[in-house]
């Protein structure tokens, strides 16, 4: 059991260094989204972000550790591509539905994250410590749910715009490159 805990304390680590990436990333997504719901998204969720931050703190507490940070790599490729996709469609249509995507990906890997975290807290019998996981997971969960919606509406809007700019245009005639962009994104969140 005592490895198990260690393990726990690791992967620990790995998370609050995670959010606190996050906290610095997602101000500059919230800058680079052009809708205003998106926006008020990634604002709303930074501020969520730092209670994580906060629980994560008192999850150490409850283990008689001071909080430590280890670098966590995959947060960091996340973040990286995060702003080559902020580089790469800045002021394109696509931007919003780029960042969801990017987004997304960050939710679904602290939803992992936190997952195993909350069942290891189980095992090892730390009630307070489960407790403060899963209303965080409840959060990401939220959150991941919101930004599909957002991706729905914003590639129905895509949709319509194309209607209006060549009312013949359906489909078959689009670029496939062009179509595969959107509904990619709407997808992903989806399942659970
Ligand atoms: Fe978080």
């Amino acid at each position: 059991m005592s490895d198990l805990r260690e393990l726990f304390l690791d992967e620990l680590a790995d998370l609050y260094s995670a959010e606190k990436q996050l906290l610095k990333a997602l101000p500059k997504m919230a800058k680079a989204a052009s809708s205003d719901d998106l926006r008020q998204a990634f604002e709303e969720h930074l501020t969520q972000t730092e209670e994580h931050v906060s629980r994560l703190e008192q999850v150490f507490e409850a283990f008689d550790k001071p909080a430590k940070a280890k670098t966590c790599k995959a947060m960091q490729g996340l973040v990286e591509e995060g702003d080559e996709v902020i580089k790469d469609y800045k002021g394109e249509a696509a931007c919003d539905a780029a960042l969801i995507c990017a987004a997304q990906k960050v939710e679904h890997y602290e939803i992992a994250s936190y997952g195993t975290l909350c069942t290891w807290a189980e095992v090892l019998e730390q009630s307070d410590a489960l407790d403060l996981l899963q209303q965080t997971l409840e959060e990401e969960k939220e959150t991941d749910e919101r930004l599909t919606e957002l991706a729905e509406s914003s590639s129905n809007m895509e949709a319509e715009e194309g209607d209006s700019e060549d009312s013949e245009s359906n489909e078959d005639n689009e670029p496939r490159s062009k179509r595969a962009q959107t509904p990619q994104t709407a997808g992903a969140g989806r399942k659970r």
